[in-house]
């Protein structure tokens, strides 16, 4: 069986919390696929599987035979990684040779060519103030958190190890990237390229103009001043230390390679990263770290299946969780989801860098202001507050009065609220004011969009301070210290998991994420172009945090496939755990957000005991493993005690109960959870050896109707040594999960539907010419994924109860599909007419604007073969297949009929 897997392309509608909120008529009658029309990627067996051919290579064999059945191809790129993937991403131009391509020998599998989009990290700040030497440690904060302070005390910097960087992260919503360039030329980064500096290496794939709908133009110069984020990945790994901010990258004497996927603009796509995986690993990285991806719920994208068969060959992949967290559970990105990588979400850093400003003519402590630099003024500036009254709401949302003086003089001072800031400050503006403060109308206290006006957020307190003294009349100034006037303010949410994390388990049940770093609030270098340092969020930041620890380890255990191979289970087991909020009794985070927990990167390097497998997966109620095995091994040199506990984490209510929808992030928790008995909880190992240890788990209390997803970890310590494993079930079965949103929760009609020629809801029998615009579109919401989504043809009078009660711009590019062959099963005895098409292994989608629903355009009457349709009277038969169910039987699948369909070409 040939597979194909599909993402979905976000669409432009706004969806809130409200029912049926978003009109049918903002639907666009083109397939929303979020995956190259006509364009796949082929992987094809090596040739020693196929006889007689030995003279010719794989590729040719391909060609050839593609020749000899007629099929009209281009290729667009040539893979050639012997035990990793061989193959070749193919365009074809006729929908005819779907059959020929799918019959060809050798051919192993044909996947669709996924979109991911650019990483979109939360950007707090760039940083381009004055140069400021007397700025104390700030993101050095990530280091203590970590351990990471302590390896560089003792002198490990990752000296050896080699890091390619092919920057690429995302989610359905973002797929991100960590294949950017790397801006080389700042000093932080080692100032140039090539043999004898920081950055060794790399590859630009693709070039500035490259949007993902173009051709790439490659270039050997990985060069970034334009996107940004590859720079800022970059410092996190490898920033020398000695700048402004007196930072450092995580393994700083590490060798970097970028390898440049991404353009200034747009997004790059499955056969861009696969090359650049490829091209690292044959360039001899250590390690490939991507900060990019997108929400895909499958282990099996292109992208994700060659980094996981990357990493089990030795190398250490780490790819970004994504930032998906407020579309909820099952949600988790790929190409991270690939099994054996290390996925990675993000914890907040335990501070944010931000700027103080002294207060005189009245005593009064420094005020923070939200800003990583000083606001450019010197010397101390009178204030004046726009209103003297501090419950005014709409304070400055109107021009202000004719007596306002010149306000130029002056630091002014206003309230948030009812406007937008930039509202504010141009009313400001008007009158002279050239630096302003506005102070929070509740307890806010975050970046703040300003436009290009000088102006930062305050805490409300200290704003109501200010106006107070200046009501009475007391000659208040404010300083803004050009020098030295940092501050490492305390971040309330730090150490917590980023709420933007995206949430696993994946669909097959993967633990995804694997571990978290900080993402949250990071300071690190921009290109020069863009103000040299400057503070982002993601995922994408975590990610070669993790790749940066897997430096400091390979450097001190040494670069072998084993200790690569071990990296993940280290990093997991010496992890540290997380809780959900800083309320005491509050659950910890589920294991489907923080993974493993924070990273300690100088237990992991240090610790001598080594607990595996790391991860304990019990799967669902139908296929529950409830019996475990892991085991505990002395590497120290003494003998050693060892005792067990159980630490369950909050159980994820991953459904809204009552309902068949997600729950959207935060996803709530609970406390019930799963309880364990370990066949010992004490014992002692000599040096050198081994304790095997038996888990029986059972299931937590609770509705399975909600799909709780229990998680949570069995403390091993030993002195001061605390390792854990951590588990990870589902106390429902995923076979009972529906897929297909049939409710009229999203446009207020009933799903699915079929669009007619005008967009309007088809309710009776409808001709259809395939002339312009008349011919029907099917519209669609899956509120979990399927391994398979299938549309057929079938007989108008069918007799078949149906369980329940569009391709990209068809107009342009074909777009194909490669239906199984119904050969088997009961699903095979309902008779149809001829496929149209099918896609596997599909996300779900969310309730936000990105990634909404779908639609599937049928604009040419033909089945998905390319053969004509007879004129006649039909219906359309959609069926997505229950996940672990049995693609061959029909019982396995939801099923829904469309009203008559008449094709009159
Ligand atoms: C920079 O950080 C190091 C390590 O934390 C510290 O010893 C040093 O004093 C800092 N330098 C400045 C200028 O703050
Ligand atoms: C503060 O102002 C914003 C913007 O107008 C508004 O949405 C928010 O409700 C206000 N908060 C309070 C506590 O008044
Ligand atoms: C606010 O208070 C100051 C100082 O007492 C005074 O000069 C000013 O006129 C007051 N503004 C308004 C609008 O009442
Ligand atoms: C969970 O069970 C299903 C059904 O046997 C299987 O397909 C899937 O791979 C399992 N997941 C894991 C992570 O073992
Ligand atoms: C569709 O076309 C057929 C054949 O021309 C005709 O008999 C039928 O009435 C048409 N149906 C509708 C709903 O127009
Ligand atoms: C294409 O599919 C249709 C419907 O299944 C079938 O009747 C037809 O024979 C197929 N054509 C070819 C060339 O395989």
């Amino acid at each position: 069986m040939k597979s194909l897997a599909w993402a979905v392309v976000p669409s432009i509608l706004c969806i809130g919390l409200a029912l049926g909120t978003v009109p049918l008529s903002s639907v666009r009658r083109v397939s929303n696929l979020r995956t190259i029309p006509n364009k796949f990627i082929v992987e094809v067996d090596s040739l020693a599987s196929v006889p007689n051919k030995r003279s010719l290579s794989p590729h040719e064999y391909l060609y050839e035979s593609l020749k000899k059945r007629d099929v009209v191809f281009e290729v667009d790129k040539e893979f050639n990684s012997q035990g990793l993937f061989v193959g070749a991403a193919l365009t074809l131009t006729d929908e005819k040779d779907v059959t020929a391509l799918l019959n060809t020998p050798g051919v192993k599998a044909i996947r669709p060519v996924k979109k991911f989009q650019r990483p979109v990290p939360v950007k707090l700040h760039v940083v381009a103030g004055p140069d400021d030497a007397a700025i104390p440690p700030d993101s050095e904060s990530t280091h203590v958190m970590t351990g990471v302070d302590r390896l560089h005390a003792e002198g490990v910097t990752g000296k050896g190890v080699k890091i390619g960087i092919p920057f690429l992260l995302g989610s359905q919503a973002n797929i991100e990237q960590q294949y950017l360039g790397i801006d080389y030329t700042h000093p932080s980064l080692g100032g140039g390229f090539g043999p004898g500096h920081k950055v060794i290496g790399g590859f630009d794939l693709v070039g500035d103009d490259y949007d993902g709908t173009n051709d790439p133009i490659p270039d050997p110069d990985p060069l970034d001043q334009c996107a940004g984020h590859g720079t800022h990945v970059a410092g996190i790994i490898g920033a020398d230390p000695g700048n402004m901010f007196n930072i450092s990258g995580v393994a700083y004497e590490a060798s970097l390679s970028s390898y440049r996927v991404f353009g200034c603009e747009g997004f790059v796509t499955d056969d861009v990263l696969v090359d650049a995986l490829l091209l690292g690993v044959k360039d001899g990285q250590d390690i490939l770290t991507l900060s990019l991806g997108g929400a895909d719920g499958w282990t099996e994208s292109s992208s994700a299946v060659v980094a996981s068969r990357i990493a089990a060959s030795g190398k250490v992949v780490t790819i970004a969780a994504g930032n998906d967290g407020s579309s909820g559970s099952w949600y988790s990105s790929s190409p991270g989801n690939g099994i054996d990588v290390i996925s990675v979400a993000s914890v907040d850093n335990t501070v944010i860098p931000l700027q103080e400003a002294t207060v005189g003519g009245v005593a009064h402590p420094p005020i923070t202001y939200f800003q990583t630099f000083p606001l450019p003024f010197t010397g101390a500036l009178p204030i004046y507050a726009t209103s003297n009254d501090t419950t005014i709401a709409d304070d400055a949302c109107n021009p202000l009065p004719d007596s306002t003086p010149d306000l130029s003089p002056f630091v002014v001072v206003v309230r948030r609220g009812t406007c937008a800031f930039v509202d504010k400050l141009a009313n400001i503006a008007a009158k002279g004011a050239k630096v302003a403060l506005i102070y929070d109308n509740g307890s806010g206290f975050a970046a703040i969009a300003v436009g290009d006006f000088p102006a930062a957020l305050i805490q409300a307190a200290d704003g109501e301070f200010l106006v107070t003294q200046f009501a009475a009349g007391v000659p208040v100034t404010v300083t803004f210290p050009q020098i030295g006037g940092s501050v490492q303010f305390p971040d309330p949410e730090g150490g917590l998991v980023s709420a933007f994390t995206s949430y696993g388990p994946s669909n097959d049940f993967f633990s995804k994420p694997s571990v978290a770093a900080p993402g949250g609030n990071i300071l690190s270098t921009l290109p020069t172009t863009q103000g040299s340092f400057g503070v982002l969020s993601g995922t994408s930041m975590a990610t070669p945090f993790v790749a940066g620890s897997a430096a400091l380890l390979l450097s001190v255990e040494g670069k072998t496939a084993a200790v690569a191979m071990g990296a993940r289970t280290l990093f997991e087991t010496t992890a540290q755990r997380i809780a959900s909020s800083h309320t005491d009794g509050d659950p910890l985070q589920t294991v489907t957000q923080q993974g493993a927990g924070l990273i300690n990167v100088f237990d992991a390097i240090h610790t001598t005991t080594v607990v595996s497998p790391s991860q304990l997966i019990l799967n669902d109620t139908a296929y529950f493993e409830s019996l475990q095995t892991f085991i505990v091994k002395n590497t120290g040199k003494t003998a050693k005690e060892y005792t067990l506990k159980h630490v369950p984490a909050g159980t994820a209510i991953t459904v809204r109960p009552g309902t068949i929808f997600p729950a959207t992030g935060p996803v709530p928790l609970t406390s019930a959870a799963a309880s364990v008995k370990l066949s010992r909880t004490s014992f002692t190992v000599a040096p050198g050896q081994s304790q095997t240890v038996l888990a029986q788990f059972s299931l937590p209390q609770g509705h399975a109707s909600s799909f709780p997803v229990f998680s949570g970890f069995i403390e091993i310590n030993s002195g001061s040594e605390s390792l854990h494993v951590t588990y990870l079930g589902l106390a429902a079965s995923l076979k009972d999960k529906q897929i297909i949103d049939t409710t009229d929760f999203f446009f207020g009609v009933p799903l699915p539907a079929v669009l007619d020629s005008v967009g309007n809801l088809q309710d009776a029998p409808t001709n259809y010419t395939f002339v312009g615009d008349d011919f029907p579109t099917l519209l669609f919401r899956l509120v979990f994924g399927t391994p398979v989504f299938r549309v057929d043809l079938v007989d108008a009078n069918i007799q078949l109860a149906g369980t329940l009660n569009a391709r990209a711009e068809r107009h342009g590019a074909p777009f194909f599909t490669f239906p199984r062959p119904s050969s088997s099963g009961s699903f095979a005895k309902v008779k149809i007419v001829g496929p149209l098409a099918e896609f596997d292994f599909i996300t779900r989608n969310n309730e936000a604007e990105d990634n909404g629903f779908n639609t599937l355009s049928f604009n040419s009457p033909t089945f998905a073969n390319g053969t004509q349709i007879p004129d006649g009277s039909y219906r359309l038969l959609v069926r997505a297949l229950r996940v672990t169910g049995d693609a061959t039987k029909q019982e396995d699948y939801e099923s829904w009929l469309s009203p008559i369909v008449g094709v009159r070409v």
